[in-house]
């Protein structure tokens, strides 16, 4: 399996980097041998293809690389980004994806989409893979749309619909959820966390695990995966505080999320259990997973 990756240097990409390369030194012996992986940077950045997918140029130089399956994680994941510029957006979550699944359709590669628990309206929880998608805000409209293309331009694709991810493989700047909490504690000064919206934090590494699981079954169509644990903005505060023995002084509870520029699902849990039911494993409860990270989230902090 020759494998091109997108958004290669980002929170997810990065994570599925590592264990691409882990399974290269590996030489597994089963039906998922990786031979080489090729990430793609927008910038210029030793042992990376430079290209901008939102420009022709770019998408050029990515039907001109060698590779039989492509991962594509590159997106503008802010809602209010999205929503602030919906051109730019578009370009990069929907027609950037259009042009990828088409080249991928032309010479017969896997399409593995990366998408989100935001093409749910939240209202109606938790949802299956089937459910139908009814965004809230326009980087959801611009994910569905992408997903609209994957699936009707490739045979076979695989789309991933995740929530909210954490993880350190890009280093803890790129973790919004890590830096921003940690951040927020040590700030020394009111910092607003709102405690009405549901998050279900979900691990980069264990998202990077769950598409090779896919890829090994030669899975095809939509899967969700998601992290177990029902919490908040305002309750992941608290437990990084207990974790970190830092205080939740300065750290300021409001009931309703404040307005912001994207509306936000108020509850797009992922049901799981169609990838449970293939023998992936449930995901370490969040508490636990930081706990393991907390070494390491200390180095960088
Ligand atoms: N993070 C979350 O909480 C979350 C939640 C649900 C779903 N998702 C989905 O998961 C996927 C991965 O998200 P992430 O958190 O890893 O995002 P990320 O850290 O922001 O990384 C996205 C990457 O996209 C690349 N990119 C942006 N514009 C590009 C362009 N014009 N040309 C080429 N590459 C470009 C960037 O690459 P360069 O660094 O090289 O510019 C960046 O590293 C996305 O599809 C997102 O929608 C994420």
């Amino acid at each position: 399996m020759k494998i091109l990756l997108t958004g290669a240097r980002g929170l997810l990409g990065s994570e599925i980097s590592l264990l691409a390369d882990h399974l290269i030194l590996k030489k597994t012996k089963s039906n998922l041998r990786i031979s080489q992986i090729t990430g793609v940077s927008s910038g210029k950045h030793e042992g990376f293809l430079t290209a901008d997918i939102t420009t022709e140029n770019g998408i050029e130089k990515i039907c001109s690389a060698d590779w039989d399956t492509i991962i594509h994680t590159a997106a503008w994941r802010s809602p209010d980004q999205c929503e602030k510029d919906k051109a730019g957006a578009f370009r990069i979550n929907s027609w950037a994806t259009e042009q990828l699944a088409s080249e991928a359709a032309k010479r017969k590669a896997k399409m593995f989409h990366i998408s989100t628990d935001y093409v749910f309206s939240g209202t109606n929880p938790p949802y299956k893979e089937n459910d139908k998608p009814s965004p809230v805000n326009y980087y959801g409209e611009t994910k569905l749309m992408g997903e609209k293309a994957v699936l009707k331009l490739c045979e076979n694709p695989i789309i991933l619909r995740v929530p909210l991810l954490y993880g350190m493989a890009a280093g803890l700047q790129k973790s919004d959820l890590l830096y921003g909490t940690l951040k927020a504690l040590d700030s020394g000064k009111p910092w607003p966390m709102e405690d009405s919206i549901v998050r279900y934090p979900t691990y980069t590494g264990d998202v990077a695990k769950a598409i090779f699981f896919l890829l090994k079954k030669n899975a095809s169509r939509i899967f969700h995966f998601s992290g177990q644990c029902k919490t908040s903005r305002y309750r992941i505060t608290a437990t990084f505080a207990e974790i970190f023995s830092i205080s939740m002084k300065n750290i300021v509870r409001l009931e309703k999320a404040p307005e912001t520029e994207a509306r936000r699902p108020n509850d797009s849990h992922l049901a799981m259990g169609k990838i449970l039911s293939m023998g992936f494993p449930p995901p370490m409860p969040f508490v636990e997973r930081l706990k393991l990270l907390k070494g390491e989230i200390e180095k960088e902090s």
